[in-house]
């Protein structure tokens, strides 16, 4: 899809800071926490920055691993569809815009499991969301995850969205309902000014 080629995005930081040049990666600083919450893993500081950038060959083989870890949809899985976080050279996280011919999916949406909770997700999303000029579907079975993005539960959507419940209900079977949702772009620009959708 070709996408992601160039990073335009910006690194959240306690003072907002300039764009990026392009070709550089994307960092933002995840979730601060209150005294009472436990501290994350890898501690505060610096090191709790987080870079997002397309993965390496290399680096797309492990996502490719988790997504089967994760029995999340590994079908068409191509490196320039994928977003990825790194905390230094860990991978936390990784996401992809899927082109259909009738729409854009997002999917195979992970985070390792111990960096869990921290906005990295969310970040993910975002940073996916922000690259995509058109409104994207998707197919999940947490739809209040996706909600304060401005996504939407549909009951009518494309035939490849319906094609990717049956996949998930077939080969990804969870005692969970899955859901198609949509998200009009403008409807995410009004996530980005603080607009309740
Ligand atoms: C779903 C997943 C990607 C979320 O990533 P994460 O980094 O833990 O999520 P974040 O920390 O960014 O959470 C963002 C918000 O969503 C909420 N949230 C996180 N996981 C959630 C879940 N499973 N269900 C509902 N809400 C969730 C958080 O509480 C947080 O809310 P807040 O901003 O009000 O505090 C991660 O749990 C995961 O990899 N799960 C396994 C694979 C999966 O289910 N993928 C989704 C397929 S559609």
């Amino acid at each position: 899809m070709g996408m992601f080629m160039e990073n335009t995005g910006i690194i959240t930081k306690k003072k907002p800071t300039p764009t990026l040049p392009k070709g550089r990666s994307t960092a933002l600083q995840v979730k601060h926490r209150t005294q009472s919450e436990a501290p994350p893993p890898f501690g505060g500081g610096p090191e709790e920055l987080v870079t997002l950038r397309e993965p390496t060959d290399k680096e797309f083989e492990q996502v490719c691993a988790f997504i089967n870890e994760f029995e999340l949809d590994c079908r068409n899985l191509k490196k320039e569809q994928f977003i990825t976080a790194f905390r230094g050279e860990e991978l936390a996280g990784f996401g992809r815009i899927r082109e259909h011919t009738d729409c854009f999916e997002l999917c195979s949406l992970g985070v390792v499991t111990k960096l869990r909770r921290k906005g990295i997700g969310k970040a993910i999303v975002k940073k996916l969301i922000k690259g995509s000029s058109k409104n994207i579907y998707l197919v999940c079975i947490i739809p209040e995850f996706f909600i304060p993005f401005g996504f939407q539960v549909m009951k009518e959507y494309p035939a490849s969205i319906q094609n990717k419940i049956k996949y998930c209900s077939l080969e990804l079977a969870v005692p969970e309902t899955y859901v198609a949702m949509l998200l009009h772009k403008y409807q995410f620009h009004n996530y980005l000014k603080g607009v309740k959708c």
